[in-house]
């Protein structure tokens, strides 16, 4: 028995993670932040060796089947082909002749994110919904996912949707359409929809329905080449996002509503793309339980690949599994730079696997006062009209938001949540009243939890601004170099 390594590559954020004998996941890491190249495609080679001499795999797992992919390339016109095999596609990826007793394999797009859903979700039965851009020749797929009497993982594929019909490739679309980068800048999107006026998006969002549909789930158009530049042109970016935002969240009801009553089942795990829209995700009130893994994009299916492998339920325990940069939290530091400053640098213990700083690659502030938003975003060197995010206590957060039923606590900022006391903390409301909140639990995996305590102790306050600690245009900081260098193109202390 040894390790098993499952592989991301060759498309956008490339990844690896490692999995034990036991089930316990030892690594798992972005290349972008070892390349610093945003969403690399490619696995960076330190990242490789790294994790190659540190781990020893000898089962190395693809996360999707290299022969589908080019079969998809072909069909959408795109003839650029890769490898047709595991082996080929994973000695590919890792730029590397791998010898010995290994095997190699490979698991279907969707199913590996279904894996990295499913196998890290408390649950013994789940409905899993997976929706992205596109996945081979996938699109939506909903699975009815169990574990048998020995504990091994099954998923049983109940209703897809395929190529070209993509809810993911759509906001691309509308992504790309106001200006900003496809495959990249969604989040952005989303954060701009906040801002159109309600009646503008409800129209947009009909409208949309009417031209772009011709039932409930599928498109009449092929949005992976772009929105014509001609829609909707009398109305704002603003009013654009809005409506497209809403028409997303009525498709992504319809796929849940769809799901429950196929599977019926009260659980779901939610994973794909589209999984990170958190504003959709608090409207899933069709659902008793939700699980939505912290890297629930590609990224996070070089996880599901090496699920898949394993077989049974992994030993989930936190999003801390990449980069380590060793040494104490340093809360009494970080607490008094707060107090003095307001701001606070820290990168300390391993780096979050997923989009989101959680607190070990973070920049923090304290979320009182008027002031305060000005002054991260001016570091931040973001668009005004984004709105910051607040990590808390997990205990208190009932006391300063109103968390969906099914989502009473988001330990990876899954959804959003209205501010019950906006005035007191206008740095972390967005416009339309809400925060994408970060609960920090006993057992969160990082120490993030004794600096909120402290900090708590202190002021009062069980809350802070929590944005990623990275320069603008570059992946969030890895290692401790990339720390000072933040520290020194800011001017701003970063404590590790
Ligand atoms: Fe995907």
């Amino acid at each position: 028995m040894s390790n098993i390594l499952g592989i991301s590559a060759g498309f956008h954020d490339s990844a690896l993670s490692v999995v034990s004998p036991d089930g316990d996941i030892l690594y798992a890491g972005h290349s972008e932040r070892y390349s610093k190249k945003k969403n690399d495609e490619h696995l960076d080679r330190d990242m490789v060796h790294h994790v190659l001499k540190t781990y020893q795999p000898q089962h190395f797992a693809f996360y999707e089947r290299p022969w589908m992919h080019n079969i998809q390339q072909l069909w959408s016109g795109q003839l650029h082909f890769g490898p047709w095999t595991a082996k080929g596609a994973i000695k590919n990826s890792l730029n590397l002749d791998i010898q010995g007793d290994v095997t190699f394999s490979s698991y279907s797009h969707h199913l590996s994110h279904a894996a990295a859903g499913f196998q890290t979700s408390p649950y013994d039965h789940a409905a899993v919904v997976v929706i992205d851009a596109i996945g081979e020749m996938d699109t939506i797929s909903i699975f009815n996912a169990y574990y048998d009497r020995e504990g091994v993982a099954h998923y049983k594929l109940m209703w897809r949707q395929t190529y070209p019909h993509s809810i993911g490739l759509f906001y691309s679309a509308v992504t790309e359409r106001v200006g900003l980068k496809p495959m990249e800048d969604e989040y952005i999107l989303m954060g701009m929809a906040g801002w159109g006026d309600l009646d503008c998006a409800r129209q947009i969002a009909g409208s949309m329905e009417q031209m772009f549909l011709t039932d409930d789930l599928t498109f009449n158009t092929n949005f992976h080449i772009g929105m014509n530049k001609l829609y909707f042109a009398r109305h704002t970016d603003m009013d654009i996002a809005a409506g497209a935002q809403l028409f997303t969240e009525r498709l992504i009801e319809r796929v849940m509503h769809r799901a429950r009553s196929l599977t019926k089942c009260d659980n779901l795990v939610y994973m794909g793309g589209v999984a990170l829209n958190c504003v959709a995700n608090s409207k899933l009130n069709m659902w008793k339980n939700i699980w939505i893994m912290p890297n629930p994009g590609d990224a996070g299916s070089s996880l599901g690949a090496a699920a898949l492998q394993y077989g049974k339920r992994l030993n989930w325990k936190h999003a801390y599994l990449g980069t380590d940069i060793p040494g104490e939290y340093p809360v009494l530091e970080l607490v008094h730079e707060l107090k003095t400053t307001g701001i606070a640098g820290v990168a300390n213990g391993r780096a979050e696997f997923g989009p989101r700083a959680l607190g070990n690659r973070s920049l923090l502030a304290d979320p009182r006062g008027p002031d305060i938003k000005d002054r991260v975003n001016e570091i931040k060197r973001r668009q005004k009209f984004r709105p910051f995010a607040p990590m808390i206590l997990e205990e208190h957060v009932h006391d300063y938001f109103n968390m969906p039923d099914n989502m009473q606590t988001s330990p990876y900022m899954q959804t959003v949540a209205p501010v019950k006391d906006p005035d007191s903390f206008p740095a972390i409301t967005h416009v339309d009243g809400t925060a994408r909140v970060q609960t920090v639990g006993k057992d969160s995996g990082s120490d993030v939890r004794k600096l909120l305590e402290a900090w708590h102790a202190v002021t009062g306050c069980p809350m802070l601004l929590n944005t990623s600690l990275n320069i603008k245009g570059e992946p969030m900081v890895n290692d401790r170099s990339d720390a000072d260098r933040f520290a020194k193109h800011y001017g701003v202390n970063v404590f590790s």
